[in-house]
């Protein structure tokens, strides 16, 4: 078995994964959105003070496992400096009681592995991974095999619904509530243009967005419950739309047979929606992670772990440092 942690931001989760099977057989997550959500984004030193005390809340849950583990894999970058330092220590302070190799994981190859849970894993695939840090397309071969066809310039998908969110004063993570607020709002009430319509750039950019919905807000001075409404859904519209854009000229220029949603904006069913009618339009097989394991968690971590595990893939304790930014 492989014990997995994850710390990057502000979930602190454990898992444990039988090896053989793939089998999920312990995970657990606290999430700290509730004491970042006054603040209206995540505050990295107070993530990292809870992590410190989450962490070993869970992992004493898992001390039955203990004599059965191979391997500790832990998210080592990218993430926040501050909250990434958490996980890696208490990974290493296993590694030394329990003498078990440790194995770094990078955190976007761990949402990819979440297509995966209890499940062997299938590529060649290409990968939307739509998070609060990233917005990549991704063309995935195989394990630590990924290169990239597309990202942001500049603000990620999920941080644009995050600060949407927060001028609306509608609280923190954003994604999920500027989605139910939009499927009570009109779509056509406001027209924010897409970004980069008539660029040929196969890229993403949602800052000028962001900044279009701060305008219409500071334009409509006091907002009732139903201008918020619309906001949200004219917003999400066409964030959507963007993605829908750039991805079709992917899928005109490359044979795309297999394709995947992955990161926690992928849990927002308007984007699955539109994405269904994408595949389907251009003959490929849609895979999505199960709902609860879009966002992040320590499963994704372990799936991962696994396959590094079974390469032999260990990184040693000097080595395993946290980086804050990671390449894919
Ligand atoms: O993958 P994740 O849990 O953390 C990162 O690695 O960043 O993704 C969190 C991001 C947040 O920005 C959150 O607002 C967004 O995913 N998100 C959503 C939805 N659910 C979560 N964005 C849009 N619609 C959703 N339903
Ligand atoms: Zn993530």
């Amino acid at each position: 078995m492989i014990l997995s942690i994850e710390s990057s931001c502000d979930d602190s989760s454990i898992a444990v994964t039988e090896i053989a099977t793939k089998k999920l057989l312990f995970h657990k997550k606290i999430s700290q959105e509730l004491d970042h959500a006054k603040y209206g984004g995540v505050v990295p030193e107070l993530a990292a003070r809870l992590h410190a005390t989450a962490l070993p809340k869970i992992l004493e849950q898992t001390e039955s496992f203990f004599p059965q583990l191979k391997a500790i894999a832990v998210t080592n970058a990218p993430g926040l400096a501050v909250t990434l330092v958490e996980g890696v220590t208490v990974a290493k302070a296993l590694s030394v009681a329990l003498d078990l190799p440790l194995i770094g994981v990078n955190h976007l190859h761990g949402h990819i592995y979440s297509l995966f849970l209890e499940k062997e894993s299938a590529f060649p695939m290409t990968i939307l991974l739509v998070s609060g840090g990233h917005t990549q397309v991704i063309d995935a071969r195989g394990y630590k095999d990924f290169s990239l066809i597309a990202q942001t310039m500049d603000d990620s998908f999920g941080e644009s619904f995050d600060k949407v969110a927060k001028m609306l004063g509608l609280g923190y993570p954003g994604g999920p509530i500027v989605e139910a607020y939009a499927k009570k709002g009109d779509a056509n009430r406001f027209a924010f243009t897409v970004p980069l319509a008539n660029s040929g750039k196969i890229a993403f950019s949602y800052s000028g967005l962001k900044n279009q919905v701060r305008l219409q807000i500071e334009a409509l001075g006091t907002l009732s419950d139903q201008d918020r409404y619309d906001i949200c859904a004219s917003f999400q519209l066409v964030a959507v739309a963007h993605l829908l854009q750039k991805l079709k000229k992917i899928f005109k220029t490359a044979s795309i047979r297999d394709f995947a949603i992955v990161g926690g904006a992928s849990a927002n069913l308007y984007l699955r929606e539109k994405i269904e009618a994408l595949c389907e339009e251009f003959g490929a097989r849609l895979y999505l992670a199960p709902l609860a394991y879009c966002s992040d968690n320590a499963a994704m971590i372990g799936r991962c772990g696994v396959e590094g595990y079974l390469r032999g893939d260990f990184t040693p304790m000097e080595e395993l440092v946290s980086s804050p930014k990671s390449a894919l």
